[in-house]
C-alpha cells in the first residue's frame, strides 16, 4: 500500500510541504509506505486541449515527466494534494498538472476508488486557503476519489482539509507572523488527524 504526496509548491521543502510530511508521517505510522513528490522538480507540459484524451485514456503529450507521475498516481492507493494560495486558488504548477491528468477520467475512470486528501497554505489568515482546497477536493472527487477531512474520530467540527497561515494575529498593532507553518498549532493537529483519516480509509481498502 502507498500513499502519494504532491506538492504544488513553486518552493520545494517550505510550508506546504511541511504539512503534507505531518500528514505522511501518521500514514506511515499506520505502517503504509508514503512518497512526497515536489512538481517543481517534474517537467510537466501545460495541456494543448487537443481532446485526444476524448476518445481513448491518453495523452497525446509524450517526452516529460506527465506519464512517470501517472505510473505512480496509478499504483498508489492514497493521493494528498498540497497547494499554497497563489492570487485565492492553486499555483500554476499544480493548475498544470491537475490538466494534464484529464485523460485519466474521461472514459474511463482510472483513479476511482482511490482514497484523496488535501492541504493548502497561505501568508494571510484569510488568504483563500477554504477556496484553494474547495478546488482541490473538487478535482480529486472528478478523478473519482474518496476525499477525507480532517474530523475527529468521535466526529464534531471539520474542515475538508488542512489550512495554514503565516498570520499570528497582532501585537501593539502590529501584525505579528510565524516563521513557518509548525508554529500553527492549529494546522499542525488538522495534518495529522487528516493523515490518521486518510491511512484509515486506504487500510479499508484490502
Ligand atoms: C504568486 C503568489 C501569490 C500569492 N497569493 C496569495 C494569496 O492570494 N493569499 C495569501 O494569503 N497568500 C498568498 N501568497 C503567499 C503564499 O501563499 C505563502 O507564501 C505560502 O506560504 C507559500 O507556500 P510555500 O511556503 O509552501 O511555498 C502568494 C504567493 C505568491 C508567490
Amino acid at each position: 500500500m502507498k500513499v502519494l504526496a504532491l506538492n504544488g509548491s513553486h518552493r520545494k521543502g517550505k510550508n506546504t510541504a511541511a504539512m503534507l510530511r505531518l500528514a505522511l508521517a501518521e500514514v506511515e505510522a499506520a505502517g503504509i509506505e508514503t512518497e512526497l513528490i515536489e512538481i517543481t522538480d517534474l517537467n510537466i507540459r501545460p495541456c494543448l486541449s487537443c481532446n485526444h484524451c476524448l476518445q481513448q485514456p491518453a495523452c497525446r503529450i509524450t517526452g516529460d515527466d506527465m506519464a512517470r507521475l501517472a505510473e505512480k498516481m496509478l499504483a498508489a492507493q492514497g493521493i494528498v494534494l498540497g497547494s499554497p494560495v497563489y492570487f485565492g486558488n492553486v499555483t500554476g504548477l499544480l493548475k498544470i498538472f491537475m490538466d494534464r491528468t484529464r485523460w485519466m477520467h474521461m472514459t474511463a475512470n482510472l483513479l476511482e476508488g482511490k482514497i484523496g486528501a488535501a492541504v493548502a497554505h497561505a501568508g494571510l489568515r484569510n488568504g483563500g486557503q477554504e477556496m484553494t482546497l474547495l478546488i482541490l477536493e473538487r478535482f480529486l472527487k472528478a478523478q473519482g476519489l474518496f476525499v477525507v477531512d480532517d474530523r475527529e474520530p468521535e466526529g464534531g467540527i471539520y474542515n475538508v482539509g488542512a489550512a495554514g497561515s503565516l498570520y499570528a494575529g497582532l501585537e501593539n498593532g502590529a501584525v505579528r507572523w510565524r516563521r513557518n507553518v509548525t508554529e500553527d498549532a492549529l494546522a499542525v493537529h488538522s495534518c495529522r488527524q487528516l493523515g490518521r483519516n486518510l491511512a484509515k480509509k486506504v487500510q479499508e481498502l484490502i
